[in-house]
C-alpha cells in the first residue's frame, strides 16, 4: 500500500523530530500494510530557499534510508507545497514533485478563501507547467468560502483530491469525507502523520470508515493508490 503523505523524514518540519521517532512510524505502517511511503516535509515558499529545502530534505533521508530498507518500505521524495498567489507559473515547482515525477502535493492551508485566482493558478500548474496537483487534504477546507470551486477542478481530472485517513476524528471532516465520497471526488488516501503518538499511522482505522461510507469508493482509492506506488517506485529507482 502507498502512503503519499507523511512527514516522517527527521528534524525537517513539525513531523518526526528524531531517527528514533521516524523508526517509530515506519514500523506502524509497516504493521499496516504500507509498501511504499512518499515524504512529504512541509514547504512555506515565503522564507524558505528551494536548494537550502532540498539539501536538507536529501540529507535526512539519508539518515533513514537504511530503517526504511529493513521494514521492506521504499522511500519516495517529495514535499507538501503551502499554495502561494503565482505558482501556477513557477517552473520550478517541478523540483518538488512526488519522486520528481508528475505530481506536486499542494496545501491550501490557511487560505480561508479558495478564489478564481487559486483555481487559475491549480490550472495554469497542470496545463502549463505540466504537473498535476494533489490537493492535500481537501476535508480540511469544507468551511473554506469557494470550496466547491475545488470540485470542478477534481472532475475535470486537472488536480486529484486527496484526503487524510485520519478524517474519521473530527465530526466535520467527516461530514466533508462523506459528501466527497457520494461525488466520487475522492483520488487518494494518505496518513499525513506527524507523530507517533500524537499524530500518528491511522490508516487502518480511517481504512475501516471509509469502507462503512462506501466500499466500492474504498476499493478504487486503494486501487488508485497502487497504481501510482508503481509509478513512484519507478521513478525512484
Ligand atoms: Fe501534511
Amino acid at each position: 500500500m502507498l502512503d503519499i503523505h507523511s512527514h516522517i523524514l527527521p528534524a525537517v518540519d513539525d513531523g518526526a523530530k528524531t531517527v528514533q521517532e521516524t523508526a517509530r512510524l515506519l514500523a506502524q505502517m509497516k504493521e499496516q500494510g504500507v509498501t511504499t511511503v512518499v515524504a512529504t516535509p512541509h514547504f512555506f515558499p515565503l522564507g524558505t530557499v528551494l536548494d537550502d529545502f532540498l539539501c536538507m530534505r536529501e540529507t535526512a533521508a539519508k539518515e533513514i534510508l537504511e530503517l526504511c530498507r529493513e521494514q521492506g518500505i521504499n522511500l519516495v521524495l517529495g514535499a507538501e507545497v503551502l499554495y502561494f498567489g503565482g505558482i501556477g507559473k513557477v517552473e520550478s515547482m517541478r523540483r518538488l514533485t512526488l519522486g520528481g515525477g508528475d505530481y506536486l502535493l499542494l496545501e491550501l492551508l490557511g487560505l480561508k478563501k479558495i478564489d478564481d485566482r487559486v483555481i487559475r493558478d491549480i490550472e495554469a500548474l497542470k496545463n502549463e507547467v505540466g504537473i498535476t496537483p494533489i490537493i492535500a487534504h481537501v476535508e480540511r477546507y469544507s468551511r473554506y468560502r469557494g470550496y466547491k470551486k475545488l470540485f470542478p477542478l477534481f472532475e475535470k481530472g486537472v488536480a486529484l483530491c486527496q484526503i487524510n485517513a485520519s478524517f474519521f476524528a473530527s465530526k466535520q471532516e467527516t461530514r466533508a469525507v462523506k459528501k466527497l465520497i457520494a461525488t466520487e471526488l475522492v483520488s487518494l488516501l494518505g496518513s499525513d502523520c506527524h507523530s507517533s503518538v500524537n499524530r500518528p499511522v491511522r490508516l487502518n482505522t480511517g481504512i475501516a470508515a471509509l469502507r462503512a461510507i462506501s466500499s466500492r469508493q474504498t476499493r478504487i482509492i486503494l486501487q488508485n493508490g497502487e497504481k501510482l506506488e508503481k509509478e513512484l517506485i519507478s521513478i525512484d529507482k
